[in-house]
């Protein structure tokens, strides 16, 4: 089944975590309905409040007007219910676990309650969507679509096909992504970790062995990739921010799957994370963060 960019008018992300949130958020501010869709009302309050605030320190800031602002919140709607959620969307985002029985669950599910015209994206950074795709019973109405933290600010997205996709999903998967104000690339062929992850993780077990090797301090190593490579970010500080629980399953899905001895999940990620120090979000990871 074909359909068209401006055929799409309502968006449902699937999993209000912090992707999910700051891509609903994103697709509301480029002017389409969006649901977001979580099991956990708790989740789905967390989130709303912090677009809520996030909306409101930008129309501060002068950033954002507040007419924009006040227009995004209202194409909001967040919702438990998954079969609510997904009866009118145009086009599904999930941004759920990180888990392949619970997407496969999910993409299932859509399969029946999303109308038959509807695109189905997951933004899973490790798991190609033709792990999913036959779960939705519409293959070639299925890519991915991987989102960068904050999704909000970053620009990439990476659109990937797996076998089946078709070009029109591709198109309007692309488009959609222009029209949510960011820059995406495509991906003709599944490979775990993609484009960026895949070059993130070399740059991180580099920066991991000569700091492990004591050639230098994570703060230095930090400071030669932000002065000397122009990065905003050193790679000991991106991967507390993306968290390490993150790092070490992108690591160890990775590992699975190709089973390489260059991309054996690295111990001194894994060990941080089995002492609870996931980086910024527990207030510890290669730093400590007060606040
Ligand atoms: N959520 C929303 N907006 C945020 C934010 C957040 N968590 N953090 C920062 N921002 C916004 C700020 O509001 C500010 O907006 P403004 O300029 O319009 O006022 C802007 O970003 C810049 O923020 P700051 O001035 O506070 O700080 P920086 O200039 O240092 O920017 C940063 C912060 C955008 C995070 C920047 O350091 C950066 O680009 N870092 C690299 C991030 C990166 O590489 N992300 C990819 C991670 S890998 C990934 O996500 C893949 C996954 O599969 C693991």
């Amino acid at each position: 089944m074909s359909i068209t960019i401006d055929s799409i008018k309502k968006i449902t992300v699937i999993g209000a975590g912090a992707m999910g949130r700051q891509i609903a958020m994103t697709a509301a501010l480029a002017g389409y309905q969006t649901t977001v869709q979580d099991i956990s009302q708790d989740m789905l309050d967390a989130a709303s409040a912090e677009m809520r605030g996030w909306a409101e320190s930008r129309v501060a800031k002068g950033k954002l007007e507040q007419a924009t602002a006040d227009a995004a919140l209202a194409n909001l709607v967040w919702e438990t219910d998954l079969e609510r959620a997904a009866a009118n969307a145009d086009f599904v985002i999930e941004a759920a676990t990180e888990r392949l029985d619970i997407k496969r669950g999910i993409f299932e599910s859509l399969g029946s309650l999303a109308p038959q015209h509807a695109i189905l994206a997951t933004n899973s950074s490790t798991l190609g969507s033709s792990k999913v795709a036959d779960a939705s019973g519409r293959a070639e109405q299925v890519c991915n679509m991987h989102f960068f933290n904050p999704a909000l600010v970053m620009k990439c997205v990476e659109v990937v096909r797996h076998e089946s996709t078709s070009d029109n999903t591709v198109d309007v998967a692309m488009e959609l992504a222009r029209r949510m104000g960011k820059e995406p690339v495509l991906i003709n062929r599944e490979i775990p970790g993609f484009i960026a992850n895949r070059v993130m993780g070399a740059i991180n077990k580099e920066s991991l062995f000569l700091y492990e090797n004591g050639y230098a301090s994570k703060e230095d190593i930090d400071g030669a990739i932000r002065t000397g490579l122009g990065h905003p970010m050193g790679p000991f500080e991106l991967m507390d921010m993306v968290g390490l629980d993150v790092i070490d399953f992108i690591a160890q899905a990775t590992y699975q799957e190709t089973g390489a001895e260059e991309d054996k999940p690295n111990e001194s990620i894994s060990k941080l994370v089995a002492e609870g120090k996931f980086g910024r979000k527990s207030g510890e990871g290669f730093y400590e963060y007060t606040k």
